[in-house]
C-alpha cells in the first residue's frame, strides 16, 4: 500500500483588508475593536471584492500547490472541494475550479467532489484524499478548502455576533502516492447531528413548497433569519474544547505518541481563546501552535490548508516534522490527522 503524504501547499487570499475599527467605520457596525480582540483574538480579515467565488480563490491557491509540488494540471487524478460557501447551490465549486484552471482546455477531465463539512470540511477532505491514494485508486490528489464568506455575512450591528467572526481565503494542498515512509499516518473524523441547528445558514428549506417563500410576483422572498448563518457562541465554544481535545487524544492514543512528539499543532482557527486554552489544558508548548486568525479571521475549510503553506513558506514547516491537525465545526463535525512531513 502507497504512503500519502502531502507534496505541495498553496495559499491564496484577497488583498482587500478589513480592520475591526473598519466593520466600525465604514460598515457602521456597533462593535469595537477591543470586544472582537478580547474574545477571539482577531484583528483583520480579508474580504474578496465583488465578481469573485471560492472557485476564483482556490485557482490561485491551487496553482501555487501544483507549482510547489511540481506537477501539472495533468497529473491531477480528483479535486475534492471543501466549502461553506459555494459558488452556487449547485453544480460544486469542484467542476468550476476544474474549468478555471484549464484542464478542459488541455483535455483533462478529472473527478471533481465537494465535501460540505464546514469547519472540519478540509481534513473530511484530506481524509478521503488520504483513502483513495492508499488504496491505489488516485497517484494525486488536488484537496482545497476555500471560502468566500464576506458575500453572506449580515455586515450590520444586527449580525455582529457572527459577521465579526469570518473572512474570505483559500488553501490547497496535493495529496500524492509515495513508497517513502511519511505521509497521513492516521485520521479520525466525527459527527453530532444532534447539534445541527447550533450554527447553520438555511437559506432555502427544501421541506417547503417552494423551498424559498414567495411573494404574490413569484420573486423569492428571504427573511433574515434565514439569509443570514445564526450561531449560539457560547454552546460552539463549549463542545469545541471537548471535542478537539477528545479527538486529538483519541490520535494520539492510535499512534502511540505523546505531546513531545508533535512538532507542530495546525489547529482550526475559529477563535484564538479555544486553542489556547486547548494548549494550556494539554500543557503543550505555546511556540509548536501555529496562528493566523489574528489577520484572516476564521476562514472556515481555508484554515488549515492556509496555515500549512505558511508554515512552509516560512520554513517553520519542513521535511520529517510531525504535525497534527485538528478541527471542530457546524454539524457538530470534528476531525484530527497526523502527518509525517
Ligand atoms: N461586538 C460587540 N458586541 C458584540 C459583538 C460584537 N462583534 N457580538 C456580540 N456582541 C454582544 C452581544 O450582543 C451580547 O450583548 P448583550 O449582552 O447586550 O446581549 C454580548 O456581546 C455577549 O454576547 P455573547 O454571544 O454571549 O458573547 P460571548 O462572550 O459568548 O462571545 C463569541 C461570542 C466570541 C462568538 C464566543 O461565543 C465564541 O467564540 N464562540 C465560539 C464560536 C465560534 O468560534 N464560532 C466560529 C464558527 S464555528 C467554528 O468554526 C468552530
Amino acid at each position: 500500500m502507497p504512503n500519502a503524504y502531502i507534496s505541495g501547499t498553496g495559499f491564496y487570499v484577497p488583498p482587500r483588508v478589513v480592520t475591526n475599527d473598519q466593520l466600525r467605520e465604514e460598515y457602521g457596525i456597533d462593535t469595537t475593536d477591543e470586544w472582537i480582540r478580547q474574545r477571539t483574538g482577531i484583528e483583520e480579515r480579508r474580504f474578496a471584492d465583488e465578481g469573485n467565488a471560492p472557485s476564483d480563490l482556490a485557482v490561485h491557491a491551487s496553482k501555487m500547490a501544483l507549482e510547489n509540488a511540481e506537477l501539472t494540471n495533468k497529473d491531477i487524478d480528483l479535486i475534492v472541494f471543501a466549502t461553506l460557501s459555494p459558488d452556487f447551490a449547485f453544480p460544486g465549486s469542484g467542476v468550476i475550479l476544474q474549468r478555471k484552471l484549464g484542464m478542459c482546455d488541455e483535455g483533462h477531465f478529472p473527478p471533481a467532489l465537494d465535501v460540505r463539512n464546514q469547519c472540519s470540511g478540509f481534513l473530511y477532505s484530506l481524509a478521503t484524499a488520504t483513502s483513495m491514494v492508499q488504496s491505489g485508486a488516485m497517484k494525486n490528489v488536488l484537496v482545497i478548502g476555500a471560502e468566500v464568506q464576506s458575500a453572506a455575512l449580515d455586515l450590520s450591528s444586527r449580525g455582529r455576533g457572527v459577521a465579526a467572526l469570518f473572512g474570505d481565503g483559500a488553501g490547497a494542498v496535493i495529496v500524492s502516492a509515495t513508497d517513502e515512509d511519511r505521509g497521513v499516518r492516521h485520521f479520525q473524523l466525527g459527527a453530532d447531528g444532534r447539534h445541527a441547528d447550533v450554527l447553520s445558514q438555511k437559506v432555502w428549506d427544501t421541506s417547503k413548497r417552494p423551498f424559498i417563500p414567495q411573494n404574490a410576483d413569484g420573486v423569492g422572498q428571504v427573511q433574515p433569519e434565514m439569509m443570514w448563518a445564526q450561531m449560539q457562541g457560547k454552546l460552539v465554544f463549549k463542545h469545541a474544547i471537548e471535542r478537539m481535545i477528545g479527538v486529538m487524544m483519541q490520535t494520539f492514543s492510535a499512534q502511540g505518541l505523546t505531546l513531545d512528539d508533535v512538532d507542530l499543532f495546525a489547529f482550526h482557527q475559529a477563535n484564538l481563546r479555544i486553542n489556547q486554552y486547548i494548549q494550556k489544558s494539554i500543557g503543550a508548548p505555546e511556540e509548536k501552535f501555529l496562528h493566523n486568525i489574528q489577520k484572516y479571521g476564521n476562514t472556515t475549510a481555508a484554515t488549515i490548508p492556509i496555515l500549512l503553506a505558511e508554515a512552509e513558506q516560512t520554513g517553520q514547516l519542513t521535511r520529517g516534522k510531525k504535525v497534527c491537525c485538528v478541527a471542530f465545526g457546524s454539524g457538530f463535525t470534528w476531525g484530527a490527522a497526523i502527518i509525517d512531513w
